[in-house]
């Protein structure tokens, strides 16, 4: 998986390349590496579907609401399979994974002393305040204080993250 991104930067360089000796047909080249991004995005009929298989309080979740809260993350954090690490981990398959264990990602020692596998209760305790939830974490963010917000957050990060029951 994580050689998907280089994958990518291939194919980007390509359509790049090709587009340059051929130029009327570069716009058909971005879309098929487009088409062959780890991120190809979920319809929100796909969405929705997941939505439902959620437990209960994340099953009836706003993920609109979560999608525009995750813009305080994106800054940090990819969530497709396979995406870059940025100044956070990717956060693919993150539920029910232990905490910093993310390959090729230089935590804290905080956070590896935890010992914590992630759920979402782990996850709405570390996003309420991570440097209550983990002292000496590295992980900058000022924390989200509304609750709804915390679970509208939690369904997305779900919903995107390929979560299994
Ligand atoms: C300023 C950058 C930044 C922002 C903003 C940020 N994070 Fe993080 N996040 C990090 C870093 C850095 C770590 C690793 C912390 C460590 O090693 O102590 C991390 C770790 C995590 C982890 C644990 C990952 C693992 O593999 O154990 C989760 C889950 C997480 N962040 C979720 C979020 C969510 C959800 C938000 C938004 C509500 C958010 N983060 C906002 C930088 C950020």
């Amino acid at each position: 998986m994580r050689h998907l991104p280089l994958t990518l930067a291939a194919a980007v360089v390509a359509a790049t390349l090709s587009g340059c000796s051929k130029p009327s047909t570069s716009s058909q080249a971005d879309q098929s590496a487009g088409a062959t991004a780890p991120a190809a995005a979920l319809s929100d009929a796909d969405k929705q579907k997941i939505l439902a298989t959620l437990p209960a309080p994340y099953n009836t979740a706003d993920l609109s609401n979560g999608e525009s809260k995750f813009a305080l993350c994106s800054t940090c954090h990819t969530l497709p399979a396979g995406g870059p690490n940025m100044t956070g981990p990717n956060l693919h398959g993150v539920f029910g994974r232990k905490a910093a264990t993310s390959p090729g990602f230089a935590y804290s020692d905080a956070l590896k002393a935890t010992g914590w596998t992630w759920d979402a209760a782990h996850v709405d305790t570390w996003i309420t305040d991570p440097k209550v939830a983990a002292p000496g974490a590295k992980m900058t963010f000022a924390g989200l204080k509304d609750p709804k917000d915390r679970t509208d957050v939690i369904a997305y990060l779900m919903v995107q993250t390929g979560y299994k029951p």
